[in-house]
């Protein structure tokens, strides 16, 4: 983006994931503060374009379960990006065409385009709502998510790479209670978030230094750790799994490796 395009009150001096994730995907929304960030983190972690690109693939394949195989029409989506290809409403509309999507960030970047959200179809809608993750009773009061989900019948709840902005695991995890309590039965969350358990030690620590000296804001989770947000919920298919191992589509030999990814993904159902 060239500076002339930037929106008043903008603060481009300082790294937003929103940004530095479009970096990352090869999109063209973003600003110096955002590149430098993003090339810090990959000279840690090399593999992080490859990361960013299949976290989003595993949004995609998740959000297609959700509408084709499990039957939701109505998507809770916080922690949306800038648009790009495929985002939930087009995944999701494509395979159910009334299905309804409100849109959650706290990046008034993404408000900016946020436009390019709300191309429904005619028989669904989509709305948007700039509110932080950290308050979920806002997010779940305000009149544009009442007008358009219907709390009384399933939703999917959709928490790709978010969490981990959260620095408090067992505040993340108490985001994702509190939100899944006022979903109804058969309702869904899908969730992905970095993880070094796949790293190797040295390297683990050089990442946990960028994070103590406030380099880097996506915290790692333990398997363990992100298996609590999916508590009380019947995992689907394989559970717990790199995103690229999540109901794959390419055979084993062509997947990146755990250690290449470092991203944990699981689907859950609410009994
Ligand atoms: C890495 S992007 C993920 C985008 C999309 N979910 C995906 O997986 O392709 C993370 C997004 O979460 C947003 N975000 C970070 N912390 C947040 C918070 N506390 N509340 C709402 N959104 C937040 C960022 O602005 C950014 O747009």
């Amino acid at each position: 983006m060239v500076e002339e395009t930037v929106p008043a009150g903008l603060d481009t001096t300082t790294a937003h994931p929103a940004r530095r994730y479009n970096y990352w995907l090869g999109g063209k929304d973003h600003f110096p503060a955002d590149r430098a960030s993003g090339d810090l983190i990959e000279s840690v972690h090399p593999t992080v374009r490859l990361s960013a690109l299949e976290n989003r693939a595993f949004l995609q394949r998740a959000v297609r379960f959700l509408a084709e195989e499990a039957r939701i029409g109505q998507f809770l989506d916080i922690g949306t990006g800038l648009p790009t290809a495929d985002n939930t409403h087009e995944v999701a509309q494509r395979r159910m065409p009334h299905a309804r999507i409100v849109y959650v960030d706290n990046d008034p970047m993404v408000s900016v385009h946020a436009r390019a959200l709300l191309t429904s179809t005619p028989e669904g809608r989509t709305r948007y709502i700039e509110a932080d993750l950290r308050d979920p009773a806002a997010i779940l009061t305000d009149p544009r998510l009442t007008e358009t989900l219907d709390l009384g019948r399933p939703v999917a709840l959709v928490l790709i790479a978010v969490l981990h902005f959260i620095e408090d695991h067992t505040e993340a995890r108490d985001v994702v209670r509190e939100l899944l309590a006022a979903l109804p039965s058969g309702s869904y969350l899908a969730a992905s978030n970095f993880t070094l358990d796949f790293t190797a030690p040295a390297k683990a620590a050089v990442a946990r230094d960028m994070i103590a000296r406030g380099r880097s804001d996506a915290h790692p989770r333990t398997k363990a750790q992100f298996s609590e947000y999916f508590a009380g919920l019947g995992l689907i298919g394989p559970g717990v799994v790199p995103v690229s191992e999540w109901l794959p589509e390419v055979p084993a030999h062509q997947r990146p490796s755990p250690e290449e990814i470092g991203i944990y993904g699981a689907v859950g159902r609410k009994p």
